[in-house]
């Protein structure tokens, strides 16, 4: 249920943030005390917003497309603009419904000031404000219709005193109108190509060009703010005038805090005004009301665009009435609720909200990629590779239907020597050439598919993916990014051809292969892989030359051990002892271990066509070389790479910079630890058990800390560290040097899991619930923030891979929900915190299309290692294998499951 109405009254919550539902919605008093919330309001037909608690924050549909002004994080409480509401009074005085006023900023930091609380719930926004000295309350709801482009904004404005107040009220929403380039480059310029009118409806903006010093092009785009208001028998009321543009609302003398045709009650123009050259204004001016005591007047303003015609009778007809826009509003959460289709129900009501947020921001994500919020204020919406790839996990879990499509067409951005285009396009497989002289490689990039491919594989039991074929990618990178061809020529496609210039398509497994063995290959002096420009840490980008990446070559290895399993697996579900690959790639496996062979040879074969003729070769000598290859790179880490702070505890160093140094151990007084190596160490199990409690140890003293979200992502180097990257540029404690970065720290907590080292994966993954919850350190409404600083403050908040990971270990790790080659594994690694009263904890979920409730049931409260699976039911019937701590229902038993929800009660003793 959708939950907007003014809670103060009623409770006697304090600042700190309280849940009003069990789907997430929530109420924070003082709202605008903290200068950087912000919250996400979009739909899926491209309207992204952000709102505030005073409604700061701007709109768009894209770069070159924003509504209102582009806000960063530092604007949200410097900019004057914004969207507002005014309330002329009688006695002169003017009262803005959202605090965004000369007046409350001259309150602000006295004790009795007015301050706003906010509710918020999947896409909806609502703001409530009272003031004493004009006895009215406010309500202003913002929501984005899951099916519209159009930001509502609804004004509730209630008489609180005993006499009759007249209102002159003014919505008041400056139109930027253009791309977010022109925030400073041209601004005034483009200004001048306002084109801008006035109906009875509202404000209406169509710039004559879109302004592009390469290439100006007419504009189709047309902005709009309209509105109307309603109150007792006065219903429908249009705007009677209009402040079209900036300077004739706010006038020579005053400002957006303080506009003077509203102080001085100016008449606005009417409609039928043309403008021409300035900055506009959606200010629409309503017929003056009295407000009986205890009565209200609602007022519902609209901001959108479209380069069609646009239909304000249609928005006037599906919302002039608050009732019409109340349900719109529960009609748009409920489409996003029902999208996030994975509940928990744990001891900790809470935490059970708080998951809901964490598991609708891989959705976010789909709708902002990683720009477009106050702290995402860099790249043009698109996401990256390894970001496309991990989005993939959570939707494996709650939308699986088109997984199967996207993992196909995403491998089409594999390029034939294992690298991959990186710059991605909007539709899905569409990938664009790099026309960069030499490109940038992270050498992460290709460990990223293998573990959704794999995660799918077992989710689904298909196996036989593998075997589809794909095409690769092309352009002009070529040698892995060291060279480039130019024989290639845009003409030719973006796809990989053969010598007789057909497109060559490989099988997924294929695919795989390349992006393992030709990362393996480039190793450096301590034979390690290159890091290149970087691996998942993108601030780790100045050692291009000398710069090896241990954890991701642990990542790697890890990999290919599991790869050799799929090939027996594939060979099994084939019925034949041999797998094909293209010509070059088996002679390169083939001649291997020889001397002679190298892999640059190999990648100059490759490097402009491939001859397009298929090898077979023998399936169980390519496991056993890819195990070979896994092994020897596992045992050359555990032999060079562990160090120790000569205290009894040990690590493994993560990487070594560009003057060829190990990075880790201890330099002079200080100990340098990262938490990357440990983390894909521990996941790849080139860690042994003894080491994995070495470095939880050395975790624990090093870089965790509670109060700011456990363990950090690096203890301070105290040094720029030029051969290393931009991350020793950024001060302690911030983004990738040294913030608990959220991320990684769910990876680690997740191979902990994975490792059977539960309390510590718990301790892990709590702490960052329990401080994201903990609004006074947080100050974020709830969800996973990219990064928690050195204070505790959570940053970079909505969109970030965290949350795919944080909701797949949930799912896989702590209930322990599994796809076991389409069997469901069912293996609780839950500790005694997270069972209720009862002894229970269950989780809503779906699998293989059919919905679950599952029940773990721990009567005696337990903890993890103390309990055992006893049996299991499905739908009231014992069912399934019990072996330890683990039951196995069967592919089969489930297929023939009908719709509706099953339940499945696992029983603990
Ligand atoms: C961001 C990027 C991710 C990168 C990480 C570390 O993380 O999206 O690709 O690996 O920084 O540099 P996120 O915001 O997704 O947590």
């Amino acid at each position: 249920m959708v939950q907007v109405k003014n809670y103060r009254e009623e409770t006697d919550m304090e600042s700190n943030l309280s849940f009003l539902s069990e789907k997430g919605s929530f109420y924070l008093k003082n709202a605008d005390k903290y200068k950087a919330l912000y919250f996400p309001i979009a739909s899926e037909q491209g309207l992204k917003s952000v709102v505030t608690p005073d409604l700061g924050g701007d709109s768009k549909i894209d770069q070159n497309t924003f509504l209102l002004e582009p806000e960063s994080v530092e604007n949200l409480h410097n900019n004057k603009a914004g969207r507002n509401f005014w309330c002329g009074l009688e006695d002169g005085s003017i009262w803005s419904v959202v605090g965004r006023s000369a007046e409350a900023e001259a309150q602000k930091l006295q004790a009795d000031a007015e301050t706003s609380d906010v509710c918020g719930g999947f896409m909806w926004h609502s703001v409530s404000r009272k003031s004493k000295q004009h006895e009215l309350s406010a309500m202003t709801l913002s929501f984005v219709p899951y099916n519209k482009n159009v930001e509502i904004m609804h004004v509730d404005i209630t008489n609180e005193g005993h006499e009759a107040v007249t209102v002159n009220p003014v919505a008041a929403i400056p139109l930027y109108g253009r791309s977010a380039d022109n925030i400073r480059d041209h601004r005034h310029v483009t200004s001048l190509l306002h084109r801008i009118s006035t109906t009875e409806d509202g404000v209406f903006v169509k710039p004559t060009l879109s302004f592009d010093e390469r290439g100006h092009r007419k504009n189709e785009m047309t902005y709009f703010v309209t509105g109307i208001g309603e109150y007792e028998n006065l219903k429908e009321m249009k705007p009677e005038s209009f402040f079209p543009t900036v300077e004739e609302f706010i006038g020579e003398e005053g400002t957006h805090l303080n506009p003077e045709s509203v102080a001085r009650d100016w008449d606005g123009v009417p409609a039928g005004t043309k403008r021409e050259g300035l900055e506009a204004m959606g200010g629409l001016k309503f017929p003056k009301i009295t407000i009986e005591p205890k009565k209200t007047a609602s007022f519902t303003i609209f901001m959108g665009l479209s380069d069609k015609e646009i239909d304000t009778a249609d928005l006037i007809e599906c919302f002039s009435k608050r009732e019409k826009v109340y349900a719109a509003v529960k009609e748009t959460e409920k489409y996003w609720q029902d999208k996030v289709n994975l509940w928990f129900h744990t001891g900790d009501k809470n935490f059970d909200n708080y998951m809901r947020w964490v598991a609708f921001q891989p959705f976010l994500r789909r709708v902002y990629g990683c720009s477009f919020l106050p702290h995402h204020d860099y790249g043009k919406g698109g996401r990256g590779w390894r970001d496309l790839w991990q989005d993939c996990l959570a939707l494996l879990i709650m939308d699986p239907s088109d997984v199967r499509q996207m993992i196909l067409d995403n491998f089409g951005g594999v390029r034939i020597d294992g690298t991959n285009a990186t710059i991605i396009g909007s539709k899905q497989g569409e990938f664009i050439a790099d026309r960069n002289n030499i490109t940038r490689v992270w050498m992460d990039h290709g460990m990223w598919p293998f573990l959704t491919t794999s995660l799918y594989i077992e989710q689904t039991g298909d196996l036989a993916i593998l075997n589809e074929s794909q095409n690769y990618f092309k352009d002009r990178q070529t040698e892995r990014g060291t060279a480039t061809d130019e024989r290639w020529l845009p003409e030719q496609g973006n796809k990989q051809l053969t010598e007789v210039k057909e497109v060559y398509e490989g099988t997924v497994l294929e695919h795989l292969l390349l992006q393992h063995i030709c990362a393996l290959y480039e190793t450096g002096e301590h034979g390690k892989i290159l890091l290149r420009g970087a691996d998942w840490n993108d601030a780790i980008d100045m050692a291009t030359k000398r710069g090896e990446s241990v954890a991701f070559s642990c990542a790697y290895a890890g990999n290919l051990k599991k790869l050799a399993v799929y090939v027996r697996k594939l060979m099994e579900l084939n019925g034949v002892k041999e797998i094909e690959l293209f010509e070059e790639l088996v002679e390169f496996l083939q001649m291997s271990k020889s001397a002679d062979n190298t892999f640059s040879h190999f990648a100059k074969r490759i490097r402009h066509t491939i001859s397009g003729k298929k090898l077979k070769v023998d399936g169980e000598w390519l496991a056993t070389l890819l195990e070979e290859n896994a092994e020897d790179m596992m045992n050359l880490i555990r032999k060079d790479e562990w160090v120790t702070d000569g205290k009894g505890n040990g690590w493994f160093n993560s990487y070594y910079d560009d003057n060829g140094r190990m990075v880790e151990g201890v330099v002079g007084d200080q100990v340098r630890m990262m938490l990357t190596g440990q983390v894909f160490s521990i996941m790849s199990g080139t860690a042994s058990d003894e080491q994995v409690k070495a470095i939880c140890k050395s975790a624990d003293e090093y870089l965790y800390k509670k109060e700011v979200g456990g363990y950090r992502l690096n203890t301070d180097f105290h040094e720029e560290k030029y051969d290393m990257g931009r991350m020793f540029g950024f001060a302690y404690g911030q983004k990738e040097n040294g913030a608990v970065f959220s991320h990684m720290t769910v990876m680690y907590a997740n191979a902990l899991y994975t490792r059977g080292f539960v309390r510590e994966g718990y301790k892990a993954l709590q702490t960052l619930a329990d401080t994201a919850l903990d609004f006074n350190t947080s100050k974020i409404y709830p969800g996973i923030p990219e990064y928690f600083d050195a204070k505790g403050r959570g940053l970079y908040h909505y969109l970030t891979g965290a949350a795919s990971w944080y909701s797949l270990t949930m799912v896989n790790e702590v209930f322990g929900v599994k796809g076991d080659n389409g069997d469901l594994k069912l293996e609780p690694k839950l500790v005694k915190e997270q069972f209720d009263e009862n002894g229970e904890a269950s989780i809503e979920i779906d699998f293989v299309g059919k919905k679950f409730h599952v029940f773990y049931r721990n009567p005696n409260k337990k903890d993890f290692g103390e309990y055992v699976v006893k049996n299991i039911t499905l739908n009231d019937e014992k069912i399934g294998d019990v072996h330890n701590n683990c039951a196995i229902i069967q592919k089969g038993n489930l297929e023939t499951l009908t719709m509706g929800t099953h339940k499945i009660v696992v029983n603990l003793e």
